[in-house]
């Protein structure tokens, strides 16, 4: 409907003021129970010498009598479009069409985006320890972004850029040649590894002459030292699949996890299969030399000194000892990403914390003139906590991931005990393992990432506001409405909205693709949580103010019962990009 807006206004404009414009942008109103649209007329002031205000009045008297104008007025320099009704009846059509007819309707922007590629860096998680409760912020949005970008055509890479480098392996190993503990490995390595790395930190408090020895080790390791080698390869391997046993419960899964260590070029041994390095940290620091954007200090540190203008404190690429700090793994990441996938984007999905080492990386990057195009995004999100934690890996304060999914289920377990006496025993189990997990998912994605959020166990179960057992009740009725009435509908062409209730779903459907272009272009989901709850709050308020299956009248109730279809497809989308499930019954 919004085509059809700009092609009048185009029109309109053209034969009042002789002036082609090539591109119109609407705008959303601020009333939007009131308007559909508003239009700044600044664009036409210069041209036109008049006011924007003066142009908005004349606009309106124009478009006014028009057939798919219900509305029109001036807002100061802003025209406000109400559009007719006949107009959604032509957009229900075409949702219907793409949303039920046309399995793939997303045709039109797999065409607009089929040669692209994006990389997205997401999860990142230090090898040695378990995954936190802080894992539930990038990956579970770098997933969803993922998903959005796939859904509309785009090749993703999904690329977990895992610590697994640097003086913390040369604490593991001598820890571990030190304390390990055969029983206690076997029974649960990444535990163990935790361990360990708490008691060499400790210990080191205590007996100077540790670091020493934690730095030689890990200077054999770079030296390629095969006992090394191989104990890094058994600590990155552990590490890495105990990370994915609990992606795995939130349904996140990257494809490759290339490592910091990687970039170092010693062709540790690979664990997946992705493209060979070709500049390793080494070459990208001799680049940088070489091209007057890194210089060498006498005592070999190597540094990047920004332009005044960047308003970018300096940093280190490579320390005395010949060792490189990460901001060269992240740079030869770049240009191994672009060699390799020449990426329209690279979005990396990385706390706040990281936000000057990204600048840094990305503006060095920039200069040297890898990016051509390629944008790239510091996806940053704020912090996690439960209320009384803090979340500190070195006192074994660490709230574990694990941990945190295993209550949830078991506090879904009394929720549901309490709400419903007739439960049976194997019906408990399955539920409470769908309902905690996809109300935690929900209720985190459902936050911005620019917030801290403070784990509450009471708010997340909640069934009322925005929460995934409210959209899901909502999704179950709408199913529960179809099972019975959807075969024997007549597939008869009857298109026509007469009421409020109906053209308001048709407009809450019909937003769904600007809202997918909104989440993927900020790589915000939770724009996309605001949207499945404000379509299922139109949706409730059709469904309770407008007669479905009580309706008498038969193409009437065909037509409603379209509408409940196109709801529960747009939302069971919406649901399946951030990964949450929705069982049809509850
Ligand atoms: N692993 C680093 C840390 O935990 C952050 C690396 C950020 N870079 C990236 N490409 N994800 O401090």
């Amino acid at each position: 409907m919004e085509k059809e807006i700009i092609k009048l206004l185009k029109q309109k404009i053209n034969e009042n003021y002789s002036i082609e414009l090539d591109e119109i942008k609407l705008e959303n109103p601020p009333k939007k129970d009131l308007w559909d649209f508003a239009f700044g007329c600044f664009v036409l002031s210069k041209d036109l010498k008049k006011s924007p205000a003066q142009i908005s009045q004349e606009l309106a008297g124009i478009i006014k009598n028009e057939d798919i104008i219900e509305e029109a007025s001036a807002a100061g320099p802003y025209l406000n479009i109400k559009v007719s009704k006949s107009i959604f009846t032509n957009s229900f059509y075409m949702l219907y069409n793409y949303l039920y007819n046309d399995k793939n309707y997303f045709t039109w922007n797999i065409d607009l985006y089929k040669w692209k590629t994006v990389v997205i860096d997401y999860i990142g998680a230090n090898v040695w320890k378990p995954l936190h409760i802080g894992h539930m912020c990038t990956p579970n949005q770098g997933q969803a972004i993922i998903n959005v970008y796939r859904k509309l055509g785009y090749k993703v890479i999904a690329d977990s850029h895992i610590g697994d480098w640097w003086i913390i392996f040369g604490k593991l190993i001598k820890a571990y040649k030190l304390w390990w503990n055969e029983e206690k490995l076997h029974e649960n390595a990444i535990e163990h590894l935790l361990e360990l790395y708490v008691k060499a930190t400790d210990e080191a408090e205590k007996h100077s002459h540790l670091d020493e020895d934690y730095r030689n080790e890990f200077k054999l390791l770079s030296e390629w030292n095969l006992e090394s080698v191989g104990l890094w390869r058994e600590f990155t391997k552990y590490s890495i699949d105990a990370a994915q046993v609990q992606l795995d419960r939130l349904h996140i899964k990257p494809d490759y996890n290339i490592g910091e260590s990687f970039y170092e070029g010693l062709w540790l041994p690979k664990m997946e299969d992705y493209p060979d390095l070709k500049y390793d940290m080494h070459s990208i620091v001799e680049e940088l030399i070489k091209k007057w954007i890194a210089t060498q200090n006498e005592d070999g540190s190597v540094w990047v000194v920004f332009d005044e203008e960047e308003k970018i404190p300096s940093c280190v690429l490579q320390k005395r000892d010949g060792t490189h700090w990460y901001l060269a793994s992240d740079l030869a990441a770049i240009k191994y990403r672009m060699e390799n996938w020449a990426p329209e984007k690279i979005v990396y999905f990385v706390d706040v914390r990281q936000q000057l080492h990204l600048k840094q990386a990305f503006t060095i990057a920039k200069k040297v003139g890898w990016l051509w195009n390629t944008e790239l995004m510091h996806a940053y999100n704020w912090f996690i906590s439960l209320k009384d934690w803090a979340m500190s890996t070195r006192k074994w304060r660490i709230i574990k991931l694990d941990k945190l999914l295993d209550e949830a289920e078991e506090r879904a377990k009394k929720i549901l005990l309490e709400k419903r006496d007739d439960i049976t025993w194997s019906e408990l189990e399955e539920l409470s393992k769908i309902i905690w997990i996809w109300a935690i998912k929900y209720w985190y994605l459902k936050k911005s990432r620019e917030t801290d959020v403070v784990f509450d166990w009471d708010e997340f179960m909640s069934f009322e506001g925005n929460s995934w057992p409210y959209i899901q009740y909502a999704y179950v009725r709408a199913v529960r409405i179809l099972e019975n009435y959807w075969k024997s509908l007549s597939e008869e062409n009857i298109w026509s909205l007469e009421l409020s209730e109906e053209v308001e779903l048709v407009k809450a459907i019909w937003s769904y693709f600007f809202i997918l272009e909104k989440t993927k272009d900020t790589a915000m989901p939770h724009h996309l949580c605001a949207y499945a709850y404000d379509l299922t709050k139109t949706f409730n308020a059709f469904y309770n103010n407008v007669p479905v299956l009580n309706e008498t009248d038969e193409s009437k109730k065909m037509i409603r019962l379209k509408l409940v279809k196109l709801f529960s497809l747009v939302i069971k989308d919406c649901f399946n990009l951030l990964w949450i499930d929705m069982p049809e019954k509850m």
